[in-house]
């Protein structure tokens, strides 16, 4: 896809406090949480250039599955195709532009468009234009690869389906490479889908974004992670390109967390006893305990909205089994009362993004290198 580039959207002093040190520095500017036109930007130049979680094997399980999602504000469809492989196309006919898949379908042959039946393989190929030279005078066999469904760099890794709009993002394996040198000790292919949980918030994505790797929030919004592990203990979270990420130990079992559930089979000691917290830029979260992991998921739908979705996974067959019901709906009540505790204040900020009294911040050279980070990274996707 050709993306063509713009001048920078920041002025120059705004760019400069993102390089000196975090406590002379800020974050972003209000402008960058409120306006429709930064995020019409966002979709174009961050969401559509780089790595993006857009759905799910366990959308499409079977041959014929397809299961359409919207990324960068484009329609995308995933399906699986004949021989059973994951594909992605753009969502949209090469007639007149019609969503071709408007909802999740199943046991395919064909995808057919809802507004003068083209219809296409599941490998994208247009396969039939009914009447297209007048009643009863079908085309069914179009000239090859003149009018296919456009296909999706895509990615898969175990359960989750990652797309690249543009097409020129770095390879994915460097990029989950950070993720993978640190996760080696864990058997993911031993992860189950379990639930997906979601919310509605009346605040901007990158807000929720900052505050998933915000560890300095904990004492004043979460009293009982507080209490598990209090502030004194936590350190900042640590940066490597588009990754975030903390980790700390779990001292003793933690109501809300799934206390007796199966472990990742082979993990040592200190894997038992170590929470995992990744963040990929720009709108994904990896937490993972040692016996189950939660990708966050979010999309910007307004300046001012953004749905999150849960995705919660546990280990091994058994933890499916109704034997474990209580604990995985402790984890779920946990989440729950979690993410009311953040979005509150995160509408909150939403609502003080208005005011002339902030704009950017002032920074802790502890805590806050990370929103620094992360706006840096914000600015250098959108020159
Ligand atoms: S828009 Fe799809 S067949 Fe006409
Ligand atoms: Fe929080």
């Amino acid at each position: 896809m050709n993306v063509p580039t713009q001048k920078p959207v920041l002025s120059d002093d705004v760019l400069s406090r993102f390089e000196v040190a975090t406590e002379d520095g800020s974050g972003l500017p209000n402008e960058c949480y409120t306006s429709d036109q930064w995020l019409a930007e966002e979709n174009r130049k961050v969401f559509a250039r780089t790595w993006m979680l857009a759905g799910f094997c366990h959308d499409v399980p079977e041959k014929g599955d397809a299961s359409p999602v919207w990324m960068a504000g484009m329609p995308l469809v995933i399906l699986r195709d004949n021989a059973g492989e994951i594909r992605v196309f753009h969502n949209v006919c090469r007639h007149r532009g019609a969503v071709i898949v408007p909802e999740k379908c199943s046991g395919q042959r064909m995808l057919t468009c809802p507004y003068h039946a083209w219809a296409y393989g599941l490998d994208g190929k247009l396969r039939s234009r009914p009447h297209f030279y007048g009643g009863g005078k079908h085309d069914t066999d179009p000239a090859p690869g003149t009018s296919d469904m456009l296909p999706v760099r895509h990615a898969v890794w175990h359960d989750l389906i990652f797309v690249d709009l543009s097409g020129e993002a770095p390879d994915f394996d460097d990029h989950w490479a950070p993720f993978a040198q640190r996760t080696k000790d864990y058997d993911f292919g031993a992860l189950r889908y379990a639930a997906t949980l979601d919310f509605d918030v009346k605040g901007n994505w990158k807000l929720i974004y900052e505050n998933f790797y915000d560890a300095y929030h904990v004492p004043a919004v979460h009293p009982r992670l507080e209490a598990f592990t209090p502030i004194t203990e936590r350190i900042g979270v640590q940066t490597e390109g588009p990754w975030f990420h903390n980790t700390s130990l779990i001292t003793e079992p933690q109501e809300g967390r799934g206390i007796g559930m199966p472990f990742y089979p082979g993990l040592d000691e200190t894997g038992q006893k170590t929470e995992w917290y990744f963040h990929l830029f720009p709108t994904t979260c990896i937490q993972i305990w040692p016996d189950q992991m939660a990708i966050f998921q979010l999309h910007a739908l307004a300046p001012d909205r953004t749905v999150e979705h849960i995705h919660m996974y546990f280990v091994g067959d058994a933890a499916s089994e109704p034997d474990y019901a209580k604990q995985r709906q402790d984890v779920y009540d946990m989440w729950d009362e979690l993410n009311t505790e953040d979005f509150k204040i995160v509408e909150n900020m939403q609502m003080a993004r208005n005011s002339p009294g902030f704009d950017g911040g002032v920074l802790s050279p502890f805590w806050d290198p990370a929103t620094q980070h992360f706006a840096r990274l914000m600015a250098d996707m959108m020159r």
